[in-house]
């Protein structure tokens, strides 16, 4: 049997054609630079998390892994567009990403804006053209801008934004951190089932995992800022340090302690799925990630 790291390189070596490939069409177009600057930060590389936890969770319930595709397809452009935008001066002025200069550093300000715009508009253009049937397609849709939108990842940006000055409550980080980073990872699991053609219960167990390894997923970003390496990273550390985090509210140790926590809880709510290991593996080796 494969392990965790098996699958998942032989997924990303797959996935990783399938983003080359989404806007070759548009290098014919008059606009051909936007989709130059869409596709340089779509395939910088990144750990492509989101759209592996869409062919898992599709596969926990059975369902075949090509009818993930348009799901996985546009929640890594989604993610991208955050990252593009996260990084813009006017937010959190990055400039290293992936392993490449960011977007708005090559492209400048207004591409990457556009660009953003661009991943964001046209991951919802892929998933209308879906061959699933119309039902699970349409919940597709209503997972995806629910948890991106100002509902989910843009509502989280504000919340992080506006606690730069202040100090925050374990409540109120929690509330930042669930929304700009759990809600895109909740949206990729929700949607796995939905394509898998699982089941309300399977659905929901989808969504309590994906809530603590978001929350678990975070923290250990906000760990890796402190003592992480950025060479391996291919971004910046030590650029949140004004952030409200974990981190920040108790420390290292503790914060070690709540990834342990969350993954705990994460892997307690595979119970729903007949074979969930390569998810519990997952959740484990997140837990203790250095890229
Ligand atoms: C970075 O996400 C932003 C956060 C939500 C912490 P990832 O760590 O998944 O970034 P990539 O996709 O691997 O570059
Ligand atoms: C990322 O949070 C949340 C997003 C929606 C992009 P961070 O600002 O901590 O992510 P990195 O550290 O820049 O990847
Ligand atoms: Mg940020
Ligand atoms: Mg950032
Ligand atoms: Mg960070």
């Amino acid at each position: 049997m494969k392990t965790l790291n098996e699958v998942w390189r032989d997924h990303n070596a797959q996935f990783e054609t399938v983003l080359a490939a989404a806007f070759e069409a548009g290098a014919c177009e008059p606009q051909a630079r936007l989709f130059e600057a869409m596709s340089y930060s779509l395939t910088a590389g990144g750990k492509r998390l989101r759209p592996f936890l869409v062919t898992l969770f599709c596969e926990a319930c059975g369902g075949r892994a090509e009818d993930a595709l348009p799901a996985k397809l546009a929640i890594e452009m989604i993610h991208t567009y955050s990252l593009i935008h996260d990084d813009l001066p006017a937010m959190d002025d990055d400039d290293y990403r992936r392993g490449r200069l960011t977007n708005h550093k090559v492209y400048g300000e207004a591409m990457a804006i556009l660009a953003g715009d661009g991943l964001l508009t046209d991951a919802f253009r892929i998933l209308s053209e879906s061959s699933l049937p119309a039902d699970r397609a349409m919940a597709c849709v209503r997972i995806l801008s629910t948890n991106a939108g100002p509902w989910g990842m843009v509502g989280g940006q504000v919340l992080d934004m506006d606690a730069e000055t202040r100090e925050c409550t374990e409540t109120e980080v929690r509330a930042i951190q669930s929304r700009k980073t759990g809600c895109l990872i909740r949206a990729a699991c929700q949607m796995g089932v939905v394509c898998g053609g699982g089941s309300e219960a399977q659905l929901e167990a989808a969504g309590n995992y994906a809530d603590h390894l978001g929350l678990a997923f975070q923290i250990r970003d906000d760990v890796l800022d402190v003592v992480g390496d950025a060479g391996k990273l291919g971004k910046a550390v030590g650029v949140d340090a004004a952030k409200n985090t974990f981190v920040k509210l108790y420390g290292l140790d503790r914060a070690r302690g709540l990834i342990a926590e969350e993954t705990e809880l994460a892997v307690a709510a595979l119970s729903a799925f007949p074979d969930g290991h390569l998810l519990a593996d997952l959740a484990a080796q997140l837990a203790t990630r250095d890229l």
